[in-house]
């Protein structure tokens, strides 16, 4: 029922070559364009991220700068350090934002990784910015959003990001505004500068309004067995072959008492499996659907490994049931 502890890391990888390296031009292969869409992903497959395919365990590198997101990390060694132990545990999706730091989570990427490898996804979103004291505002008009995208770019030393997710700010239902923003987001793909248009923080609405218009590469909206709120938006994408990726998956480094690892469902099972309830709680996000791909954040590389060999466990029908019942 478990993979073994010693299981390769490559497993939940589609052979190489079958998917486009988002810095190449090559096509997918025609039947994967086909529906019912993407027949073929194992539940530990990989999974489309727009036109790149990505292992289900990614990276968030919001963790890695200083406290509350703000200025330089503690230990810039040790941050650089999990990025490349990330890497060469076979990460190949890794999210960032040029307002983590701001200006730093990016910078430690480039510092760590660049020249990236081929099918490294760096993936990044737009529509906020720091101020002075760190405070986070508004930057989320259409100029501002090609100019978040370009600060990216620079930043990361890229001429194209495997996608770009356009973060809603408000609770606005999808109006004229919404409308123009994702205009910018659409002309930013067709100018080449991002593989794929995401959307994050939006309601199943904004989605289907938005699909109405173009493809959507990726969804990144929080999503925990405590907060449940986005399944109908997780529905949505895995009907429509999308990737969803949930963010703060292991409940955040902002709750003072951590909703997810310290769910007694999760301490249970964790207890009763014997593995941590971080590998708990992201073992129950891969385990809702095929479309889910994960992005925990951590600046310890003991943290990383521990998240990345999520990726070998399977929840048994008991764990299921206990953690289904748990919000
Ligand atoms: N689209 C958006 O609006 C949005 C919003 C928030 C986040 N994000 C993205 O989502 C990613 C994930 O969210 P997040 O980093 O905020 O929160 P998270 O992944 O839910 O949790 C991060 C917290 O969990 C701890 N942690 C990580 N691995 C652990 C483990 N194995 N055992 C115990 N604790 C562990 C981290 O501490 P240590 O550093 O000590 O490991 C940190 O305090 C971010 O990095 C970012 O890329 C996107």
């Amino acid at each position: 029922m478990y993979a073994s502890p010693g299981q390769p890391l490559w497993l939940d990888y589609y052979p190489r070559g079958e998917f486009q390296s988002h810095q190449s031009q090559q096509p997918l292969l025609p039947q994967l364009l086909s529906g019912p869409r993407f027949p073929r992903i194992r539940p530990m497959a990989g999974y489309p991220l727009g036109s790149v395919m990505v292992s289900r365990v990614g990276f968030g590198a919001m963790q890695l700068p200083g406290p509350g997101v703000f200025g330089p990390p503690r230990d810039r060694s040790a941050a650089l350090a999990v990025l490349r132990r990330a890497v060469e545990l076979g990460v190949d999706h890794i999210d960032t934002a040029q307002f983590y730091g701001p200006d730093v989570a990016n910078e430690l990427i480039r510092a760590a990784l660049h020249p990236y490898p081929d099918n490294l996804a760096l993936v990044s979103k737009v529509s906020a910015r720091r101020d002075v004291s760190g405070s986070w505002l508004r930057a989320d008009n259409p100029v501002q959003l090609r100019q978040g995208i370009e600060e990216n770019l620079r930043s990361l030393g890229v001429e194209r990001l495997a996608a770009v997710n356009l973060r809603l700010m408000e609770d606005a239902r999808p109006d004229q505004r919404f409308d123009d923003q994702l205009a910018a987001m659409i002309k930013a793909r067709d100018d080449g500068l991002i593989g794929g248009v995401g959307l994050s923080n939006v309601a199943r609405e904004h989605l289907l309004h938005a699909f109405d218009r173009t493809d959507i590469a990726c969804v990144q909206n929080p999503l925990t067995l405590a907060d449940r709120t986005s399944m109908p938006v997780l529905e949505e994408c895995h009907a429509r072959g999308t990737a969803f990726v949930p963010f703060f998956p292991l409940g955040s480094a902002f709750a003072r008492s951590n909703p997810v690892l310290g769910n007694p469902a999760v301490l249970r099972t964790a207890r009763r499996l014997g593995y941590t309830p971080a590998q708990i709680a992201l073992a129950w996000l891969l385990s809702l659907r095929p479309n889910v791909l994960l992005i925990p954040g951590t600046s310890s590389v003991r943290h990383l490994e521990e998240n990345i060999a999520v990726r070998g466990i399977e929840l048994d029908q008991q764990a299921q049931d206990e953690l289904a019942a748990a919000a």
